[in-house]
């Protein structure tokens, strides 16, 4: 249980930690490729181990250097070696569905497995176009535990009826070992760091709008020089709505990855009356990045629809958050989180209700209305979900009581340094 109380306002300069989605993609062409990856500022969170561990259960090998900084030498031609025992995948839904991908062209056997929220949540919309390229793939009603007899893939041509950066990566990955080329086509633009990243490994890879096309029987090289994972939006998104909610705030947030397809909670959050400045300073791998300032401004309302939810999706909830002080905010289109490290529409309205928000849910999103007082702190229940401890402690920064936070311990998913970052930033 974690107890927090109010603070005045949020103040200071912070770099956030590597970017969860940008490590996982480091890590896993690390371990395919031919001779030794350097990555430095690796996401510290308990997600890019699971990806370590399953890696290293697969026959590549990780010699950590320093905090964040590791070499692994992949498994290259020789191709992985069938793991002993189970692949736990933990909390993590991008090693779970990546790995199924990447794995799914060689003849050996995987048992992949998870803890009790990642066995709750859909596979089946990887194992549907892995099967169809030839593997053979055994699940629960399409959920983990799923069992997997790799072998001789055929190319396919995908389009992925949800707008999923994981489902797209899964099938690109299958399709550097498949026979022909490979495309996927997504209903709506989704992070596109898989596509960034293959190239620092020697892959080519081919975009056309909101297809993406790879050819198989390409060999996946080491790059020359130690690759750096740029800061994580999605953590930096914690502070900058913090600072949009909490009058006097003004943090600044260095190193941050500003890929266009991570920035969705920037328009929204200007759209609810922060202000932000964007300065680019430097590519990393392939990936913009640079200093986000932010600076409570105004209160106004605002929606978020269908076409806007791939950008933002695991910034909503401390998009509802900083909503909550002062501003009404409506989403819809988004029931894919429904299916995230928890039932986040449920979940999050339910513990937002618990500290004293006004907030009502929908079968594909949820309103708040900040408009209804104060919140007044409580306790509220994160229910294992990092994304809502940091949802909610965003409100017991600006509640007018004390709050107590359920399974806070969470937070280490994506973000450790979490608490001692907020008490840096407290004024
Ligand atoms: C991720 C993609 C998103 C996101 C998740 C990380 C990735 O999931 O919610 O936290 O690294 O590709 P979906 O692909 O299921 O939308």
């Amino acid at each position: 249980m974690l107890p927090l109380s109010p603070i005045h306002t949020l103040a200071g300069r912070l770099a956030v930690p590597g970017d969860k989605s940008i490590s996982h993609r480091y890590v896993l062409l690390g371990a395919l490729a031919q001779g030794r990856t350097a990555l430095q500022h690796l996401s510290p969170g308990a997600d890019v181990a699971a990806s370590l561990g399953c890696v290293q259960a697969l026959g590549a090998t990780v010699d950590h250097v320093a905090p964040g900084q590791l070499q692994i030498t992949g498994w290259g031609a020789a191709g992985p070696s069938s793991p002993t025992a189970p692949l736990d995948c933990m909390n993590s839904g991008t090693t779970m569905r990546i790995l199924m991908g990447m794995l799914a062209r060689y003849p050996i056997s995987a048992t992949f497995v998870g803890d009790a929220s990642l066995s709750g949540r859909p596979m089946g919309r990887v194992i549907t176009p892995l099967t169809q390229m030839g593997a053979r793939i055994e699940a629960v009603n399409g959920r983990a535990p799923v069992t997997l007899a790799g072998g001789d893939l055929q190319a396919i041509d995908w389009t992925t009826p949800v707008a999923s950066a994981q489902i797209k990566s899964a099938v690109l990955f299958a399709g550097l070992g498949a026979a022909g080329t490979t495309r996927v086509s997504e209903p709506a633009p989704t992070r596109d760091h898989t596509e960034r990243a293959f190239p620092l490994f020697g892959l080519r890879c081919e975009v056309d709008g909101l297809s993406i096309s790879v050819d198989g029987g390409q060999m996946a090289t080491a790059p020359a020089h130690p690759l750096r994972v740029p800061g994580d939006p999605s953590s930096a998104a914690v502070w900058a709505s913090a600072a949009a909610a909490l009058p006097g705030a003004r943090v600044q947030l260095t190193g941050v990855a500003l890929n266009p397809r991570r920035l969705g909670f920037v328009a929204a959050l200007r759209r609810m009356g922060a202000r932000i400045e964007i300065v680019e300073d430097m590519v990393l791998g392939g990936e913009p990045v640079g200093t986000l300032t932010i600076s409570y401004d105004t209160c106004k309302d605002t929606t978020i629809n269908a076409d806007e939810v791939p950008g933002l999706i695991d910034e909503l909830p401390v998009l509802a958050a900083c909503a909550a002080f002062g501003r009404r905010l409506e989403v819809r289109g988004a029931e894919e989180l429904r299916v995230k490290e928890s039932d986040r529409i449920t979940a999050l309205v339910t513990g937002l209700r618990q500290l004293g928000v006004s907030a009502e849910e929908y079968p594909d999103g949820f309103l708040i209305d900040g408009h209804a007082g104060r919140p007044t702190g409580g306790r509220a229940d994160a229910v294992h979900d990092h994304r809502l401890v940091m949802a909610f402690t965003l409100i017991a920064l600006g509640a007018s009581g004390d709050t107590q936070i359920e399974s806070a311990e969470s937070v280490a998913v994506s973000y450790p340094a979490f608490l001692s970052d907020l008490r840096s930033l407290t004024r």
